[in-house]
């Protein structure tokens, strides 16, 4: 895995052995201890988009991990002068950067620069294409919360059209033996989706109804082209997790929501902190899962050296 560009072209014991060495990197974590399994690499972010959770929790695992980490600001780089994309890696390259990870609002774009320099890419999120290391930090909570994924129920509401995170999050779990259910406005919902292995429905309170796992996605505003929703009180209504909806699932399901929130569209202002939710735990998860997904990265590197 020199690159990791996707969850698609992952096997499960791919996915299975990410998540066994994310255990062993979080306990490190959580002891504040650093290892030295990237020393003398160099990590270098490159965010064409704009991120919290996902810069810093690679920023924190390169650090955590041993890595030099440098941040490229985009927006105040020469990229603003017409540098192309092929010319800011390669400059990276003769940087000496050891890995880049790189998130674009244009779908492909990592693929497309693993191609033409010497660094290893990761995928932090292209477009409405793939966002891997959210998936894995997914998986890895569910798999902290109920032991393992395989016959697990999964229900993802809201923007699957637009959801990088929704695409990553149905291909693995389906290849781990998991069962989702999507629901949304039809608009917002391809029925097309369903060739990925999930199964569509129209009604929030059938997708949740037997889920062990409810998952939000944030109402992405800034990638749809037309209004596909008539306003977002009446979003909120039908498809967001209210208590309301809460009342329909019959198994005590957990809420995960890939962050940012907007709270009280598509997930109810008291539900962000409630029991149910692991939120805030899905956070800390994504700096253990970037930790062994950065320590595997370079592993292949070494070997391939
Ligand atoms: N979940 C996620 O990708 O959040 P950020 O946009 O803050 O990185």
């Amino acid at each position: 895995m020199k690159h990791l560009l996707g969850i698609e072209a992952l096997t499960a014991a791919d996915i299975t052995g990410l998540l066994d060495r994310a255990e062993d990197a979080k306990q490190r974590l959580l002891n504040r201890k650093k290892s030295d399994a990237l020393r003398g690499k160099s990590v270098v972010t490159l965010f064409y988009e704009n991120s919290t959770r996902t810069k810093l929790s690679f920023e924190l695992a390169a650090r955590y991990t041993g890595a030099d980490v440098s941040s490229l600001a985009v927006s105040t780089s020469s990229v603003n002068k017409g540098e192309s994309l092929i010319d800011t890696g390669r400059t990276l390259d003769a940087l000496l950067a050891d890995i880049i990870v790189i998130r674009h609002a244009v779908s492909g774009t990592p693929l497309f620069l693993s191609g033409q320099i010497a660094a290893s890419v990761i995928n932090a999120g292209d477009g409405m294409h793939e966002h891997p290391t959210q998936a894995l930090l997914d998986f890895f909570t569910m798999r902290e919360r109920f032991g393992g994924l395989s016959g697990l129920s999964v229900a993802i509401l809201g923007d699957v059209a637009h959801s990088r995170v929704a695409r990553s999050n149905i291909l693995g779990l389906v290849k781990l033996g998991a069962s989702v259910t999507v629901a949304g406005p039809k608009t917002l919902v391809p029925k097309e989706i369903e060739r990925l292995g999930c199964k569509v429905v129209y009604a929030a309170a059938d997708a949740v109804k037997d889920a062990d796992v409810i998952m939000g996605l944030r109402l992405q505003l800034e990638r749809q082209r037309s209004a596909l929703i008539p306003d977002a009180g009446e979003y909120n209504r039908f498809f967001g997790i209210t208590p309301a909806l809460l009342a329909h699932n019959t198994r005590n399901a957990v809420i995960l929501h890939p962050g940012p929130v907007n709270r009280d569209v598509e997930l109810d202002f008291s539900l962000v902190e409630s029991a149910p939710s692991l939120i805030h735990g899905q956070v800390l998860n994504g700096v253990a899962v970037r930790m062994a997904v950065l320590e595997t990265v370079a592993a292949a590197k070494r070997e391939e050296a």
